[in-house]
């Protein structure tokens, strides 16, 4: 019984009953000490007064060795994933429906088990004949990857115990089905449960689990939220749907920079991964048209141009609609007021859309100058110089503040023959890349010297 046993050898960690000079377990002297117990909570909820084993500490300095990474050969996926799949760790891929979730990680299943690990593919949404259909449609169809088909977690987990791969892929979470639980498959205990039971059974095994997470809008289905904080990495699948883009974000990676994106191409033939998205982003520009700006951005570690567009129309309602696409409408809100109450540029009466180009999704705040410069130019149907690329983030007070990696924001927007840049002062010491820097102070002085001509 726990209550019996009152002394703990502080050495060890094993239990008596009675107190003496010598622990019998380890043979250490006065190390026995009476317990206190753990918790005085309530017996039922809490732990309870017995004690558990010692754990052994180590130090910040002493080196772990770092797991083993394998690389599936598409440098846009590896990136994503901080420079390849690393060993017994467990992702969640998330993504609405359609968006190409099963395609992305068939192709990146065929890629690791060409790479040398053992592969299975479990598909709870779809037989195995349509799977290896769609293995055909890709091209993919001799790769070593071993299918099934199946929802029921517990003969799930008996087959990878048997088989022993070094990567499992589970499509979907939603549709695993605990026994022992009481509820339908998709609902948020199912999946929690479902989803621990993987990451725990991967971690013990030193297998690398890959789930599948659908999200809607509605948030009818339990999302993959619930399962984000098991999982070592979380990466988001998105884009607009028909014949676009797709991007691959990781927004959490114990293993690697959050934020990195890839981007892919939905072909006929599976995802095809795009090497220079600036490239791709700006192809359908065509002559500047007010409201258009190119804004410098950067995405993880890797600069990405993409055009900003606004438009500004007279509105026929009394509260006028503001529609933002690829960014966040409580900024949009807050470059309005700016311009507004500091730069005297007013937005009553007016409908304002504000859309990201090529479906990325921007969350620097150094896009700030480049909404502000769209929506100007929109607004005074005054188009920006062609050549010009823009940057840099608005504070309150509307002065413009520097921000980071400006050197190779300029570099990109160079290789891409842009000659200049308008953006704040940047740090001492910024190379110009050959651009020349129309160096702004704030987001008055901005307005007066690219649409003063226009104004008054
Ligand atoms: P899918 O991977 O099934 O999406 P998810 O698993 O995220 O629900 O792919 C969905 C869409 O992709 C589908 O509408 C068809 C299209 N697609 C292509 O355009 N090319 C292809 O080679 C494949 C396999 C799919
Ligand atoms: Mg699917």
């Amino acid at each position: 019984m726990a209550k019996d046993l009152a002394f703990t050898c502080s050495a060890c960690g094993a239990s008596t009953s009675k107190w003496s000079g010598k622990c019998d377990a380890c043979g250490a002297w006065n190390t026995i000490h009476e317990d206190t117990g753990l918790a005085a909570g309530p017996k039922k909820t809490s732990i309870g007064g017995r004690r558990g084993k010692t754990l052994k500490l180590t130090d910040l300095a002493t080196q772990e060795a770092a797991p083993p990474r394998t690389l599936a050969g598409v440098e846009e996926l590896d990136r994503v994933l901080g420079g390849g799949l690393v060993k017994a760790s467990a992702l969640l891929v998330g993504g609405d429906p359609g968006i190409g979730k099963s395609t992305l990680l068939l192709q990146a299943a065929a890629r690791f088990a060409r790479n040398g690990l053992k592969v299975i593919y479990v598909s709870g949404e779809e037989s195995n004949a349509q799977v290896q259909m769609r293995a055909h449609r890709l091209g993919l169809e001799k790769s070593p990857v071993m299918l099934a088909s199946d929802t029921n977690l517990r003969d799930i987990l008996t087959t990878l115990e048997a088989e022993k791969p070094d990567l499992t892929i589970i499509d979907s979470i939603q549709t695993m089905w605990a026994d022992h639980v009481d509820s339908a498959p998709g609902s948020v205990s199912q999946v929690r449960t479902c989803a621990h039971e993987l990451t725990t059974f991967a971690k013990t095994h030193e297998m690398s689990v890959i789930m599948v997470g659908h999200v809607t809008k509605e948030g009818a289905i339990a999302g993959p939220r619930v399962v984000e904080h098991m999982v070592d990495t979380v990466l988001y699948f998105e884009g607009e749907r028909g014949p676009q883009f797709r991007i691959l974000r990781s927004v959490k990676n114990r293993f690697g920079p959050a934020d990195e994106i890839g981007v892919f191409e939905m072909t006929g033939k599976g995802l095809a991964e795009v090497r220079n998205p600036s490239a791709l982003f700006l192809s359908e520009r065509g002559e500047p048209a007010p409201g258009s700006v190119v804004f410098a951005g950067i995405e993880g570690t890797r600069p990405v141009l993409c055009e900003i567009q606004a438009l500004v129309a007279p509105s026929p309602h009394s509260q006028p609609r503001r529609s933002v696409v690829g960014w966040d409408g409580g900024r949009l809100a807050m470059i309005m007021a700016v311009l507004e109450s500091r730069c005297g540029v007013p937005f009553t009466g007016l409908d304002v859309y504000l859309n990201v180009a090529g479906g990325l999704r921007i969350t620097e705040p150094a896009a700030d100058l480049a909404v502000a410069a769209a929506l100007v130019s929109a607004r005074e149907d005054a188009a920006l110089p062609k050549e010009a690329v823009v940057f840099g983030e608005i504070s309150l007070s509307g002065a413009l503040r520097p921000v980071i990696q400006t050197e190779n924001r300029l570099k990109e927007a160079q290789k891409l023959g842009f000659t200049s840049a308008i953006m704040p002062r940047p740090p001492k010491g910024t190379g110009a890349a050959g651009l020349d820097l129309r160096e702004m102070q704030d987001l008055a002085g901005f307005v007066e010297q690219v649409f003063g001509a226009r104004q008054g």
